[in-house]
């Protein structure tokens, strides 16, 4: 088995640490990183974390992944929010994408209640901080056993 699976994080992530740290937590993005590619190793895939602040550039791995990942999970930020060009991109792979959020998105202002990308994904993971990423991580350990 030789499973690789994308970790791609939309816009402003890369200030996780800095970034309003009462809602979003204290670690930065590398050490999350480094837990997710710690976790893969205990779940028997690679794990390939990514960070960019451009729409299109995540559209671009997404539809990379549709040959290269099993799996995908993304943290598209505020993307999630107004981006049809994310919703467009995950429907068009066939690679199965689990969405996720640091924070609860829908206990905070309601323009983050709803995603469009949520509609075009298997199941969307919020609330836990960090840890969304590690539960997203076991999820899509079970799609893959699926496939
Ligand atoms: C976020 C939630 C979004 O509403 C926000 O724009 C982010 C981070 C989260 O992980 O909680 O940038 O995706």
């Amino acid at each position: 088995m030789n499973h690789t699976v994308f970790v791609l994080n939309g816009p402003n992530l890369n200030m996780l640490g800095k970034r309003e740290p009462g809602i979003y937590g204290g670690k930065t993005l590398e050490m999350i990183g480094d837990e997710c590619r710690d976790a893969g190793r205990t779940l028997g895939f690679e794990v390939d974390f990514r960070q960019t602040n451009h729409e299109g550039v995540l559209v671009d791995w997404l539809h990379e992944a549709n040959d290269k990942a099993s799996a995908v999970l993304i943290n598209p930020g505020a993307y999630g929010h107004t981006s049809i060009a994310l919703h467009d991109a995950i429907r068009a792979i066939s690679t199965p994408v689990i969405e996720l959020h640091l924070s609860n998105i829908h206990a905070r202002e309601e323009f983050r209640h709803k995603t469009w990308t949520a509609p075009a994904v298997k199941g969307v993971i919020c609330g836990f901080g960090s840890d969304s990423y590690l539960l997203a991580l076991q999820a899509a350990k079970t799609l893959i056993k699926e496939q």
